[in-house]
């Protein structure tokens, strides 16, 4: 999720909660192939995190194969595209969600991934790709090389689509088959259109009708939408037929929903100043550095106590996590 799953978050996530997969925020393939550095910061990850899915969005299918090889450069276990964003400035330049609407560009697009990834794997690099900033380049080559030995070797990840169940109304019937014809590894599907934004409920017929739309072919489908516990997770599953599911919002502040509840769970304070010191660990020397970011996730630890709302907005003045501790040994929670 944009603007949530940064590297410390998914680090928490992982630890505390042990997803079988994590997937990036994502970055724009025409922002990283015209030069902005920054968008690497997406791409930080550390080895705790696999297997870590980076992912991309865009409408140029050029910057997508060459964003592909930087991906496969940084060590990722899979590129994930986007085709579900409904955000006005991602739709409206015709990427995210609005590919639903444009489903040659889409199958164009998927295509051109999948030939950056095996075109790496037969021997492209990073220099020989006409978009990519010499700068980029050094930044992605200095990363490889901090790789374990066994990500620095060249192996086949797969390109995998996330996408809604329409546009302005649900077309899973043209949609999925379109994609399929693709064969991209896995579908995972949010059960709203564009239009619907985050509105209503995600509609998981329709997304049981995308997977058996999919039985018997190469691509597995993952639900999503409104996944508020394990228990719900798993009963989509196997009331769906479906591979797995995605869990975004439900895991905020909450990492212990990928996992069935155990007494030695350490209390979701104590993990929120782990989060904090993370957060200013990983970016404190950044140039741009600021507290700001982490605040809404402290936001999102608290929301349970009877005085949320206090502690809530003593929190969301904090410039360090030294301040964070100071707040929550007050309040009694750690
Ligand atoms: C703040 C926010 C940012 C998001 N950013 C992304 C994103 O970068 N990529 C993506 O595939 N989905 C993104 N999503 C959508 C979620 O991944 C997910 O599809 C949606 O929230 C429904 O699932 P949920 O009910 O489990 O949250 C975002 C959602 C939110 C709320």
């Amino acid at each position: 999720m944009d603007g949530v799953t940064d590297h410390p978050y998914r680090h928490i996530q992982k630890k505390y909660g042990n997803p079988a997969i994590v997937y990036t925020e994502f970055a724009s393939v025409e922002g990283i192939c015209r030069g902005a550095t920054q968008l690497l910061k997406d791409f930080l990850y550390d080895e705790f995190q696999r297997p870590i899915v980076a992912q991309i969005y865009g409408t140029t299918a050029k910057f997508f194969y060459q964003t592909a090889v930087l991906i496969c450069e940084l060590g990722f276990d899979g590129i994930d595209i986007n085709m579900g964003c409904p955000a006005k400035n991602v739709a409206h330049s015709g990427a995210g969600a609005a590919l639903i609407k444009t489903p040659e560009l889409a199958q164009e697009i998927i295509r051109q991934t999948q030939a950056g990834v095996t075109d790496w794997l037969q021997g492209i690099e990073i220099t020989d790709l006409p978009d990519i900033s010499p700068q980029i380049a050094k930044i992605v080559q200095a990363r490889h090389d901090q790789l374990p030995s066994m990500y620095q070797k060249k192996r086949a990840i797969p390109v995998s689509v996330k996408t809604r169940v329409g546009y302005d109304m649900p077309v899973i019937e043209e949609w999925i088959p379109r994609l399929l014809e693709l064969e991209p590894s896995c579908i995972a599907l949010h059960g709203r259109t564009l239009r619907q934004q985050y509105s209503g409920l995600a509609d998981w017929e329709r997304i049981g009708k995308a997977a058996l739309l999919a039985a018997g072919s190469a691509t597995i489908v993952l639900g999503n939408g409104d996944i508020d516990s394990l228990e719900t997770a798993n009963k989509r599953i196997a009331d769906y037929k479906l591979d797995g599911v995605l869990i975004g919002r439900g895991s905020m502040g909450n990492p212990h929903i990928f996992k069935a509840p155990d007494q030695n769970d350490p209390s979701l304070f104590s993990i929120a100043l782990e989060h904090a010191r993370l957060f200013e660990q990983t970016y404190q020397h950044n140039e741009r550095y600021a507290f700001l970011p982490m605040r809404k996730n402290l936001g999102w630890y608290v929301r349970s106590i009877s005085n949320a709302k206090e502690v809530r907005s003593e929190l969301f003045q904090t410039e360090t996590s030294l301040a964070v501790q100071a707040i929550l040994e007050k309040h009694h929670l750690l």
